[in-house]
């Protein structure tokens, strides 16, 4: 599939638009400075913080870092559970929720068998998903331009 260009100028902290790329849904999140502290936070329960399993697939070398991103306020992510494919759904909000899991600390979770994953897509351990959410290859342009693919 070809590589799509999304202009990111007036996606505001804490918003989040889905783009389509190679048939895929592919989440652009403007992350607040909370929600990149929290990643501080959730390193130590995520299954892998570094984004070393099967880097190939998942996390471009250039996004091997705790925000699993080239700039840290934008989280570039598929939204497709590496389990068995489902779309996780957004929860932003920090800190324990109703009917959540007790480790909950906000992020994605998907609702078909439980997997949470981080502000940085990255898996909780104890999860049936046993990779991160995909980090596609991308770049920028421009400070507001990205190209995804
Ligand atoms: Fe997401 Fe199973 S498909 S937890």
């Amino acid at each position: 599939g070809a590589p799509v260009e999304v202009d990111i100028t007036t996606l505001q902290p804490g918003e989040m638009r889905t783009v389509e790329w190679r048939g895929k849904p592919v989440w652009i999140l403007k992350r607040t400075p909370e929600m990149i502290a929290s990643l501080k936070q959730t390193d130590g329960k995520v299954a892998d913080a570094k984004s070393q399993r099967n880097p190939d697939e998942f996390t471009p070398p250039y996004c091997m870092n705790e925000a699993r991103s080239i700039k840290p306020e934008i989280l570039v992510a598929v939204g497709i559970c590496t389990h068995l494919g489902c779309s996780p759904s957004s929860k932003f909000t920090p800190g324990p929720q109703p009917s959540l899991p007790d480790d909950w600390e906000g992020g994605f979770l998907c609702p078909c068998h439980g997997s949470t994953f981080d502000m940085a897509g990255r898996v909780f351990k104890n999860k049936p998903a046993p990779d991160n959410l995909q980090v596609p290859r991308h770049m920028y342009l421009s400070d507001t331009k990205l190209l995804i693919g």
